[in-house]
């Protein structure tokens, strides 16, 4: 086993990838990729916690994802993926750690109260659905990470499986309930008590100038998109100014903008100063300037992923996803043989084979 500290986290595939994903956490995984052990997971079977009925496309949005990932500069040869559905660990994790969390706990969560609404839930949701808050915390520990690097909508189920992971350490460890979070592992837990990693924009917000970005919103700008259509995107951002020489506010939704992607940080400086003034400077001007540094961001992705393209491309990826199935197993029966050792369940010796 290496001996770099881990991390996990992952994206439910119910769709591509957009810029809401590269600054709250993809970003993040690329940079820390040489550092850490990392651990990257499609949460397939999260996917069918609100889409059981659409088999076909999460399995083609799973591979879109794992393509956007390597597009974005995840590095498969050091880093590993890890398709949830290959993983039984997790699923029967899961099951335990379903335990170790009151029910009404689960309810409370925020992050599902909005799925429930946004997704237009109600009150049919299956009893499976908020599950997947529980398979989360799985997903999480049955790799052992110290750190997971989530966007700001993801906070909400981190404390949850905080919580979890003390509460087996203690339960079944006999870690002492006063430990500090740091200190569980030393003092005999199974599981470190992971920390949350936000990235540099916790709420990146779409083109709607409204929401957070969102493709259900219909205001993302997905990491396949080419320039002109990062232009229009950008184009039909409403501000309200009507001429160069108004006056502006430099906190408004294409500001944002232009703070997160644009990199020369005197060039930011400088149309924050000639917007605030009026200056003689249009907004259509600035949504230009953004949009090319979006496409100087992208336009790499977009070259990488023609690797993958069409049938070829899929079969590349699936095979890809074979091989990390190994690891990403070797990975999980280590924590599984442990955690039932700890719960006095090692009857016998389980041997499960990926290939
Ligand atoms: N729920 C996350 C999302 O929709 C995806 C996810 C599943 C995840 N399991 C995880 C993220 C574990 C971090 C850690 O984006």
């Amino acid at each position: 086993m290496s001996s770099k500290t881990r991390i996990l986290t992952g994206d439910t595939p119910t769709g591509q990838l957009h810029l809401g994903h590269w600054v709250g956490s993809l970003e993040n995984r690329v940079a820390l990729q040489d550092e850490f052990e990392c651990f990257f997971l499609i949460a397939n079977m999260h996917a069918f916690t609100t889409r059981a009925d659409k088999p076909d496309e999460i399995r083609a949005s799973t591979l879109e994802i794992v393509k956007d990932w390597l597009a974005a500069g995840i590095d498969p040869d050091r880093s590993t993926f890890v398709l949830q559905t290959e993983v039984p660990g997790i699923a029967e994790l899961t099951w335990f750690l379903a335990m170790l969390l009151p029910f009404n706990r689960v309810m409370r969560n925020p992050t599902l109260k909005t799925e429930l609404e946004t997704k237009g839930l109600g009150e049919n949701y299956s009893f499976g659905f908020p599950m997947y808050s529980v398979g989360q915390c799985a997903d999480i520990l049955v790799f052992r990470p110290e750190l997971v690097p989530v966007g700001e909508d993801q906070l909400a189920h981190m404390e949850p499986c905080r919580e979890v992971a003390r509460r087996f350490n203690q339960l079944y460890c006999g870690v002492d309930p006063q430990t500090e979070d740091e200190e569980y592992v030393r003092a005999g837990g199974l599981f470190p008590i992971p920390k949350a990693k936000v990235g540099r924009v916790a709420r990146l917000i779409g083109t709607d100038g409204v929401n957070k970005m969102s493709k259900s919103l219909g205001n993302a700008i997905f990491l396949t998109d080419e320039f002109k259509q990062i232009k229009k995107k950008l184009g039909g951002l409403y501000t309200g100014r009507q001429t160069m020489d108004e006056p502006g506010d430099v906190n408004n939704a294409l500001f944002q903008y232009v703070r997160a992607f644009i990199t020369d940080a005197e060039r930011v400086a400088e149309l924050e100063r000639r917007y605030a003034a009026g200056d003689n400077i249009g907004d259509g001007h600035i949504k230009v300037e953004v949009a090319e540094a979006i496409d100087r961001l992208i336009g790499p992705m977009r070259e990488r992923r023609k690797a993958y393209e069409g049938a070829a491309g899929d079969e590349k990826i699936m095979s890809l996803l074979r091989e990390h199935a190994a690891k990403a197993n070797a990975a999980a029966e280590e924590t599984l043989h442990l955690a039932k050792k700890a719960m006095r369940l090692d009857f016998g010796r389980r041997v499960i084979s990926f290939g």
